[in-house]
């Protein structure tokens, strides 16, 4: 039986973000080289795009590179750089026909020129589309994210756009790449590693946090149904007690 039975339609996560870790040693397991594994990882990116469609999911937020993964070797980013731009060319149409959104978020000036065409074309192409919004986070750190906000932050309040009274989360979160985005309510990282590596460190604040120890290219629509059925056993407490949570009246 799939798990996607136990799953309560009027509590699916309306974001889910994914850490998608693991495609090296997947590669090394079988004898090949990392980028084999990366290559091996779009199927799951596509079955991760499928199921969360499936179920009502509004945003799917992706780490697909880092800007630490800027130091891996050149061959390495090169190829990872040449793959996006095949991937996004051939989901394209796909991405289209199943009302996919794409937003990319991260230093697209890092990006080489060929990659950030490619992402601007992509994004305006299927920007009337209304169902599921994917959020490719590509050359992302929450670090460069945060001193952005910062730096445009303060630029505002010198050209007296904005005062510092004005500072405060919800302003924040509107100077952030993640703005008009709700925060997610679930976090999944696959690989067995537990750590967030720089990802949505603000937006993450009391997310739901589900490490997985299957490696990226295995990861499948069963196993992002079952994150999705784990999120549902939790109670969310916001810093209250359970029974506040049971009983929403109670003073
Ligand atoms: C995730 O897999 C993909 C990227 C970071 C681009 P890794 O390449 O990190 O694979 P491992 O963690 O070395 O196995
Ligand atoms: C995080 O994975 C970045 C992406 C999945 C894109 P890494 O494999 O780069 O993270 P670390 O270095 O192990 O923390
Ligand atoms: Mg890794």
């Amino acid at each position: 039986m799939s798990c996607i039975e136990n799953i309560d339609k009027s509590r699916v996560p309306r974001h889910v973000a994914i850490i998608m870790d693991g495609n090296g040693r997947w590669a090394a397991q079988r004898g090949n080289k990392r980028t084999f594994g990366h290559k091996h990882g779009v199927k799951s990116v596509r079955s991760a795009i499928t199921a969360a469609a499936e179920i009502g999911v509004k945003y799917l937020t992706l780490y697909a590179f880092s800007t630490e993964n800027w130091n891996r070797p050149k061959y390495e980013v090169d190829a990872l750089m040449t793959l996006m731009v095949n991937v996004i060319k051939a989901e394209a149409d796909d991405l289209k026909k199943n009302n996919v959104q794409l937003k990319v978020i991260g230093d697209k000036n890092s990006l080489p020129v060929r990659v950030c065409n490619e992402v601007e074309r992509i994004e305006k192409n299927l920007k009337n589309n209304t169902g599921l919004t994917v959020v490719m986070a590509l050359s992302y750190s929450s670090h460069w994210e945060i001193i952005n906000a910062v730096k445009s932050i303060a630029a505002d309040v010198k050209k007296e756009k904005i005062s510092v009274e004005d500072i405060s989360q919800d302003l924040f979160d509107h100077y952030l790449s993640t703005a008009e985005i709700p925060n997610p309510e679930l976090l999944i990282r696959t690989s067995g590693e537990a750590r967030l590596s720089n990802f949505l460190l603000w937006q993450l604040a009391y997310t739901e946090l589900y490490f997985s120890p299957v490696l990226w290219p295995d990861f499948g629509k069963e196993e992002f149904f079952q994150a999705i059925c784990d999120y549902q056993k939790r109670e969310r407490r916001f810093g209250m007690i359970s029974e506040q949570i049971q009983k929403p009246n109670l003073k």
